[in-house]
């Protein structure tokens, strides 16, 4: 008997809602074989659903997000889902020196600036196009960012690429180039729950970093400049722990951030494709696998989440509802001489690869 046809990847595309300056943002939906599918919109590059099978095959929606357009608009916040730039994480008081001149950024987070400022890429309509070949559906995204956008010097043109393979892998494509030196730290912030979102805290998740070293903050999130050590501390994941584990342990740099949320050097020091961490849910059996290109993961628990918020089919997302692994250059390095460069010059090509693997057992 002749095997049953192998469904082909689907791309499919809907409004998703209006912005206020009537514009028109739509939600492309990528579909491959197994029946995992990923919705992602224009607005702001954002992941809004990613349904992954568990052990049984049983499909769940396992970041956390908003049905709504609207809902996403009225956050400022949480940043769930999506695409951060032009600088992931935060600039210590929205200043940083480039070229023998000071740059000042727009200031959103106290006195610092975070992921991009007030109007970050995360709040951008970006072009989209169906990018899809015969095995995978893909979504090209691009946005032009402007010269002093949010006080960021030079002409960006940027464009993101998601994948969805055959064998459940998000891939995420990252590339650009200016034409004045600037700096920039993609990344993506989804949270996810390997439960599915709205089904509790992810404190049970056992989590693997392949990072021997972290980037301790001071009390206002911001990098000290050392790299330290993580051996010995509750910020130890060289091997498995369950999140929750030590989460609330006398430890300085936990009070700080009141949970996770520290940058982890990565072991393979960036450049090629290494693994940098696996969540193991044991309830659903579900794991992802995250590799990337880049030199650090911010790991962060969803600390500001207090159960205001309510997301899709109207879940309350209270503390620890999800957890984000943020592939990116580390905090602050333009302030940092000793942190990996992220400053990009006219002439070169700026590229970084993500790849979410996902799987059950
Ligand atoms: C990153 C930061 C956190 C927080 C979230 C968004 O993970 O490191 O401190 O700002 O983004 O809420």
């Amino acid at each position: 008997m002749a095997a049953p046809p192998t469904p082909s990847p689907r791309f499919t595309q809907k409004v998703f809602g209006t912005l206020p300056d009537g514009q028109t943002a739509e939600l492309y939906t990528l579909t491959n074989a197994h029946g995992m599918r990923v919705a992602i919109t224009n607005f702001g590059g954002i992941v809004q659903s990613l349904q992954v099978p568990d052990r049984s095959g049983h499909l769940a929606d396992v970041v956390l997000g908003y049905d709504t357009l609207a809902g996403y608009l009225g956050d400022t916040k949480t940043y769930f889902g999506a695409l951060i730039g032009r600088y992931a994480n935060r600039i210590a008081f929205g200043k940083f020196a480039l070229g023998g001149r000071m740059y000042t950024l727009a200031t959103n987070n106290g006195k610092n600036s975070l992921h991009g400022g007030n109007q970050g890429f995360n709040r951008r309509l970006w072009t989209a196009r169906d990018a899809s070949t015969a095995t995978a559906a893909a979504l090209e995204l691009t946005y032009h960012s402007r010269d002093g956008e949010e006080g960021y010097p030079g002409n960006l043109q940027v464009d993101v690429v998601y994948t969805l393979t055959a064998n459940n892998q998000l891939r995420i494509v990252y590339s650009a180039s200016t034409d004045k030196p600037t700096v920039l730290n993609l990344t993506n912030h989804s949270y996810f729950n390997l439960s599915g979102e709205g089904s509790g805290d992810i404190l049970g998740t056992e989590l693997t970093l392949a990072a021997r070293r972290y980037t301790p903050i001071n009390a206002g999130l911001i990098p000290t400049g050392a790299v330290d050590a993580v051996a010995g501390t509750p910020l130890d994941f060289t091997t498995p722990h369950r999140i929750g584990d030590r989460i609330g342990a006398a430890n300085q740099q936990l009070q700080y951030a009141q949970g996770y949320d520290f940058n982890y050097v990565l072991d393979s020091g960036g450049g090629a494709l290494a693994l940098a961490a696996t969540a193991y849910d044991p309830k659903s059996g579900r794991e992802l696998r995250v590799t990337t290109t880049q030199p650090g993961v911010q790991l962060y628990s969803g600390n500001f989440l207090d159960g205001t918020l309510h997301g899709k089919s109207g879940h309350v997302y209270a503390r620890h509802a999800g957890f984000c692994l943020e592939t990116q250059h580390f905090p602050d390095s333009p302030n940092h001489r000793n942190f990996p460069s992220t400053e990009l010059d006219p002439g070169q090509h700026f590229t970084e690869t993500t790849v979410l693997a996902f799987s059950a057992r």
